[in-house]
């Protein structure tokens, strides 16, 4: 099987820079429309489909995102491992701003979301023990230090409603649990790449330390936004070191591409 990259870009990644013979391409998927048309081309003569996750111009807000369309959109597109590249808050001193944070767990306190593509007439239960596939964590890693940005490579992501941000006491409350940073789109993206067999990693981009920090401000827009820009160049050079870093085609050693193997409950003749 050819391996093709799909990156979701956040905050601030509305393209990916280095993309050669870019066309925007509108997709309907049985869950209706992604957040945009996706941006297809190659880097380094590999292929590419780039999905802005909230619509250029930052149309949609998290908690009213298509996650299903959108996952559906990449693995209509052939993509086999899918990259998020998103702005994140800090729980951890050591984990600053301008830093990035290869995620690796999750915990989930979004609510009102639909979370999976499962349900009404077939039922089927994936395993998320290790939500991220680890070969792709480990090149979003590599491509993320290219550019000479400070690189963790493993993180507990907590993935919030919103659009708010958090109290101070949800802050204090969410690094006692273990989390390290916070964010409100990764899921239920994760979940919904495991159901459609697609490989997934995160690259958690910090802009700021949240609530919980007694020596910084309060998180606000324009803190994020000015994190942003100032590494927005550094985001682009990991999108653009990823495509060269995916490695030959075949199966995923971590069996991502085979979650459903064991996962459906409903017997074959009521499906
Ligand atoms: N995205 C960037 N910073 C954030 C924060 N502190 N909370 C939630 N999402 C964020």
């Amino acid at each position: 099987m050819t391996r093709r990259l799909g990156i979701v870009g956040g905050s601030g990644v509305y393209g990916i820079d280095g993309l050669q013979g870019g066309r925007w391409e509108e997709i309907e998927t049985p869950w209706g429309a992604p957040s945009d048309a996706v941006l297809r081309g190659e880097v380094a003569g590999i292929d590419v489909v780039f999905l802005p996750r909230h619509g250029r111009g930052h149309v949609h807000a998290p908690g009213d995102l298509p996650y299903r369309a959108n996952i559906a959109a990449m693995k209509m597109s052939g993509v086999t491992d899918l990259v998020s590249i998103s702005a994140v808050g800090s729980f951890r001193e050591e984990m600053a701003p301008g830093d990035v944070v290869i995620v690796d767990q999750f915990i989930d306190r979004t609510r009102d979301r639909p979370a999976s593509f499962f349900g009404a007439g077939c039922v089927a239960h994936v395993s998320l023990a290790r939500p991220v596939c680890p070969r792709l964590a480990g090149i979003a890693a590599a491509a993320a230090e290219a550019p000479g940005a400070r690189v963790h490579r493993s993180g507990t992501y907590l993935a919030m409603e919103g659009p708010q941000f958090s109290t101070r006491a949800e802050s204090r409350l969410y690094r006692d649990w273990g989390a390290d940073v916070i964010g409100m789109t990764n899921m239920p993206e994760a979940r919904l790449a495991r159901e459609a067999e697609i490989c997934y990693a995160s690259i958690a981009m910090v802009t700021d330390y949240d609530a919980w920090h007694p020596g910084h401000d309060a998180v606000d827009v324009a803190a994020v936004l000015a994190v942003l820009k100032a590494n927005g160049s550094r985001a682009q050079a990991a999108a653009d070191a990823l495509p060269a870093r995916l490695g030959p085609a075949g199966p995923c050693p971590h069996g991502c591409d085979r979650a459903l193997d064991h996962a459906v409950m409903t017997a074959p003749d009521r499906r």
